[in-house]
């Protein structure tokens, strides 16, 4: 028998708040708690687990003989270490580099997401065909500094926006890959923006942050190595799909800091297509052609060739950066999201429907055919159509 989540933590008040953490958010009702390692040891002995998190009194001996038996038992997935309010994934997961992803303050919302994410990644490590793919790339970046630095001034309460501005000014790439994005006809300006300190007062935390990562990972790659794949192309279609993710999130839950998080999974929903096309450009050139060739979705042909679709490729290596879930949710679903959990309206379903109508807006249907809408998988969630209000708020005025 499998049970998702075992929790050890050797100090009992603590445990106590742990469980009460687990049920007051009433998920993961199978999780299993125990105050000691002979607790542990009989509890993994009966069951394997796919998640381990260890609290923050469980001591660095302890820890170090909880992995090296669950590494001998090749059974729990994946361990989170709980360490200064901080969870940090503790074995080596991803091309041999230790990753201190995840780490995530442990409050509400953020410790399911974490646990979400460590399931979703045990999925991904599950199919070989994709480990096996990511393996075969070896030009995967690590986590780009510009961005766990702003991140971290973000987070620090002696830092303000300004200083981030100031900071990203240092960088003259970046700066001029923002003010390239904050002109362009996405966001309708009056006046030109000219500095990368009005582009970071105007963008905002949230936007500020999703740009940096994307615009490191765009110059980070050739893709054009692949004769399939367009930069230009690619970057106008992950500016135009974030933005549309934005207005839909927000317009269906009033919620600003909801729109920010569909505009960061939509501007990243395809760099998996950036890192196919930067790695494998032949294969990505074959699939692309046998595609067309049979008239049928790209990730479809992906999934028939390589076991795996550019959505999960992408997802996995942003998994590993500890991006939220709801993101990696939203990226490695965006092309069939009855797959993911059934959870209503979410980011996934904002960037799959503006995956869709940024084509909508920019090509004609001829060459668009096989870009559709999962109608079934909308109707789970609205009793009417919402595409015919969403194409009005991506300025879509007809369905040519
Ligand atoms: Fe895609
Ligand atoms: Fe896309």
């Amino acid at each position: 028998m499998s049970k998702p989540v075992l929790i050890i933590e050797m100090d009992p008040a603590e445990l106590n708040r742990w469980r009460q953490r687990i049920e007051s958010r009433g998920f993961f009702s199978e999780t299993v708690f125990a105050g000691d390692l002979a607790q542990a040891t009989q509890l993994w002995a009966e069951t394997d687990f796919r998640v381990v998190i260890l609290g923050q009194h469980v001591s660095s001996a302890e820890d170090t003989a909880i992995l090296d038996r669950l590494a001998a038992k090749n059974s729990a997935s994946l361990v989170l270490v709980f360490r200064d309010a901080e969870l940090f994934q503790k074995p080596i997961l991803f091309r041999g580099r230790p990753c201190p992803s995840l780490a995530t303050h442990l409050q509400g919302e953020t410790l399911e997401w974490a646990i979400r994410s460590a399931l979703l990644l045990d999925d991904w490590r599950q199919n070989r065909r994709l480990t096996t793919l990511m393996e075969r790339m070896t030009r995967l970046p690590s986590i780009p500094s510009l961005y766990v630095e702003v991140c971290q001034k973000l987070q620090s309460s002696e830092s303000s926006l300004e200083d981030v501005a100031v900071h990203i000014s240092h960088d003259l790439a970046m700066c001029a890959t923002l003010l390239r994005i904050v002109n362009s006809t996405a966001f309708a300006l009056a006046r030109q923006i000219t500095t990368a300190f009005e582009a970071v007062m105007f963008l905002g935390a949230a936007q500020t942050k999703s740009l940096i990562l994307f615009s490191q990972l765009f110059s980070k790659f050739n893709g054009s190595k692949a004769r399939s794949f367009s930069m230009d192309e690619f970057w106008l279609h992950s500016v135009g799909v974030a933005n549309i993710a934005r207005w839909i999130a927000r317009e269906e839950t009033g919620d600003i800091t909801h729109g920010d998080e569909a505009y960061t999974a939509g501007l990243l929903h395809d760099v998996g297509r950036l890192l196919l096309a930067d790695n494998l450009p032949e294969l990505t050139d074959r699939i692309a052609a046998g595609a067309a060739g049979k008239g049928k979705p790209v990730w479809q042909s992906e999934q028939e060739v390589l076991g795996a679709t550019h959505a999960e490729i992408g997802a996995y290596l942003l998994a590993n950066w500890g991006l939220p879930y709801p993101i990696l949710d939203a990226i490695g679903y965006h092309h069939n999201p009855q797959q993911s959990a059934p959870d209503g309206f979410t980011t996934l379903t904002a960037v799959h429907a503006a995956n869709v109508l940024d084509y909508e807006k920019r090509f004609d249907a001829a060459s668009r055919a096989t870009k559709t809408v999962d109608t079934a998988y909308l109707r789970s969630i609205f009793t009417d159509d919402p595409m015919i209000k969403w194409r009005s708020l991506a300025g879509i005025t007809t369905s040519g």
